[in-house]
């Protein structure tokens, strides 16, 4: 993978949106198509034959992704979606995250026990919002939970991947 132009390409704000958080903005590595294709191709390559069913992206920054890595997997997507936004009958988990609590919630009909899940977010930092999401795909009873990010704050947050279940396998490109 060429790491550096990945890194090349994404911008860092530091004191955004509050004081101390050193904001990572995706928008500048989505809107290379060089880097676009690097990150699309490096997600397919891991996951090709993992016997993916359905991709569930988390809102909004990890739609991006979850969409085009569905489509060339061959597999469906699932939207893990802030409160309110779902027409039907959802389940939801409420979380902590780097900067206040949120609620995510997924469509009761979205996911069955057949299904081999790889829920992706453009980032990690505490793991809050993906062990929320964790916890609601795990109520489905899926056959497999992979979990994908772009960018993981590991130096930010050493611990974060130990306080996930052991049986989901975690990846990131940076
Ligand atoms: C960001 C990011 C992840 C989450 C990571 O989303 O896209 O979803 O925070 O942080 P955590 O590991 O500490 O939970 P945000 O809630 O800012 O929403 P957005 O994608 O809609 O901007
Ligand atoms: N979500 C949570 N922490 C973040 C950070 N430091 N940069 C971008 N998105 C984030």
């Amino acid at each position: 993978m060429n790491k550096q132009l990945l890194l090349d390409n994404l911008r860092c704000i530091p004191d955004w949106p509050i004081k101390g958080v050193n904001f990572r903005d995706v928008t500048t590595l989505f809107k290379s198509a060089e880097a676009l294709k690097e990150i699309s191709d490096e997600m397919y390559e891991l996951y090709k034959d993992k016997g993916v069913t359905k991709v569930v992206g988390i809102e909004s920054r990890g739609f991006v992704m979850s969409s085009a890595l569905a489509e060339r997997l061959g597999a469906g997507i699932v939207l893990c979606r802030k409160p309110g936004k779902l027409p039907c009958e959802t389940v939801q988990e409420t979380y902590e995250k780097e900067y206040g609590t949120d609620t995510i919630e997924i469509h009761k009909d979205a996911i069955n026990e057949n299904d081999v899940i790889l829920l992706h977010d453009d980032l990690l930092a505490t793991g809050g919002t993906m062990k929320a999401a964790c916890k609601l795909v795990k109520k489905f009873n899926p056959k497999k939970v992979y979990c994908n990010f772009i960018i993981e704050l590991l130096k930010e947050f050493p611990e974060c991947r130990s306080q996930f279940d052991k049986d989901i396998e975690i990846s990131s490109l940076l």
